[in-house]
This record gives structure tokens, sequence and C-alpha cells, in this order.
């Protein structure tokens, strides 16, 4: 009887009820908030996966600025008929240096999140030059005019630099070398020791077939070879990958 009276005090004052019903919800919320704030982070690290190199991240922006994500995905679903088609399914970790990621939801083309050295840099500029020059049946538009603009890249330490205060281990080492890398990585002679130190599987050497220029062409091509490139998915399970 006095927990049906007391029930009717609450019933009766709204203002009442309503306190009541925010301290019961928040306790709910409490419980599934809190304990995330006690982990580091809800993405899984795994071995391989570096942050972008100077040519690549130049390269990056021009897939952006270009809107290849409209026609092209950068994520292969954990299905059966994905995996043979493009290989492993994407990690998340795979994409965790990526601001802002390109998993995209349109595949016109094919998912890119693999094509790293799946064809020869020659392919890729031949095909980006003329997309119908190799793949006859081809929809895709030419972007010859890559080839014939140098890369502006004044301002490659402060994406870098950009990068880190959202996150991206770049390190000062790399930041001051940034200009240096970026300009290594494209040349036939460039210090490729180096670059490979900061920089593991980076592509290098000379990319669009004029060794004496740097073209907006040799960034997108360094930065399509090393997709899906950091990680080795051969000979060990998934779970081996974890750090
Ligand atoms: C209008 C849609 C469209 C846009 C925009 C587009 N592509 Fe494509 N892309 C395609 C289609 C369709 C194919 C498959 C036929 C072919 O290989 O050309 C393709 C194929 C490719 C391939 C070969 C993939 C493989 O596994 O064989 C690469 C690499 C590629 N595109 C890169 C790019 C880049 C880089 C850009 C931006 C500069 C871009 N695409 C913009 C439609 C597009």
């Amino acid at each position: 009887m006095s927990i049906l009276s007391s029930h009717e005090k609450v019933e009766t004052r709204g203002f009442l009820l309503l306190v009541l019903i925010l301290i019961t919800v928040s306790i709910g919320g409490i419980v599934e908030i809190a304990p995330l704030f006690t982990i580091e982070s809800t993405i899984e690290k795994v071995q391989g996966v570096r942050p972008y190199s100077p040519l690549e991240l130049m390269g990056r922006n021009i897939y952006i600025r270009e809107g290849c994500y409209n026609c092209h995905s950068q994520m292969i679903r954990p299905f059966r008929d994905e995996a043979e088609r493009y290989g492993h399914y994407s990690l998340a970790a795979e994409s965790m240096y990526d601001h802002p990621f390109q998993w995209g939801s349109k595949r016109t083309g094919p998912d890119l999140a693999r094509v790293g050295g799946k064809y020869s840099n020659q392919w890729q500029v031949a095909h980006l030059i003329d997309p119908r020059s190799v793949v006859p049946e081809s929809i895709m538009p030419p972007y010859a005019f890559l080839k014939d603009r140098d890369l502006q890249a004044s301002d490659v330490v402060d994406h870098l630099k950009t990068l880190r205060t959202v996150g991206v281990p770049y390190t000062d080492e790399q930041i001051q070398n940034a200009k240096a890398d970026l300009e290594a990585q494209a040349a036939n002679d460039g210090d490729h020791e180096a670059l490979l130190a900061r920089y593991p599987k980076a592509a290098t050497g000379d990319f669009d077939g004029q060794p004496d220029r740097l073209t907006e062409m040799d960034a997108l091509v360094a930065y399509l070879q090393v997709l899906g490139r950091m990680v080795d998915f051969t000979d060990v399970r998934t779970e081996d990958l974890l750090q």
C-alpha cells in the first residue's frame, strides 16, 4: 500500500517524475558509455600499417581532388566473393591514418583497397592517360592532364604537421625530411634507403616516364602503388597480425 501511495505522489507531480526519469536513464547511459573511456582505441593495431609518405600523401590529395572515390571504393567487405576478387578483406587499422577515409560508397569501377602492385607503373600511367588504351571496354574518364601538371608540394610539411595534430604519428624526423623524401621517392637516383627506412614498402623511382619532372601523375601513381601493400597477409592468420 505504501509503495502504491508513494508512486501516486510521483505520478501526480510532473516535475518530480521528470527528474526521476532523467536519473534512471542516465544510470543506464553511464553504464554503457563510461567503460569506453578506459580503452585507448577501438581500432586494433596491425603490423605494417604506417602513415603515408609525403609523395603518397600528395597523391592521395589528388585522388580526393579528382573525385576518384565517386566511382571507386577502398573497402573489401568480409564476403567470400569480394575476398576472392580483391584479396583479404580490409581491416579497420588499414585506414586508421586516412583523414578522411576513402571507403567510398559506390563501385562504378573496382575496389582499389589492394590495387598496389597489381599493375606496373607504366600500366597505371597508360590507364590514367587513356583508360581505353589498356581496357578497351572501360568507361573510366581519362586523366592525361596529370602528366603535364607539376606537383605543387610547397605545403607538404604543413600537411604532415596537420595530420599529426589529429593523431597520425609522424615523427619529427619524418617532418624534417618531408621535402627531401618527396623528391627522393620519385627520382630514379634518389636516397631510397633513407626513404624506405622511414616508409617501408614505398614504391620508388620515376613513375610517369618523365624522370626530369615531378608531376601530379608521379604522386597519384605512388599512392595507388602502396594501397593494400602495407600489411603482409601471406602465410599468416589475421589474428597474428594484431599487435
Ligand atoms: C566515372 C567513374 C570513374 C572515375 C571517376 C574513376 N574511375 Fe577508375 N575505373 C572506373 C572503371 C569503370 C574501371 C574498370 C575499367 C578499367 O579498368 O578502366 C576503373 C578502373 C580503375 C583502375 C584499375 C583497377 C583494377 O583493379 O583493375 C584504377 C587503378 C583506377 N580505376 C583508378 C582511378 C583513379 C586514380 C581515378 C581518379 C583519378 C579514377 N579511377 C576515377 C571508373 C572510374
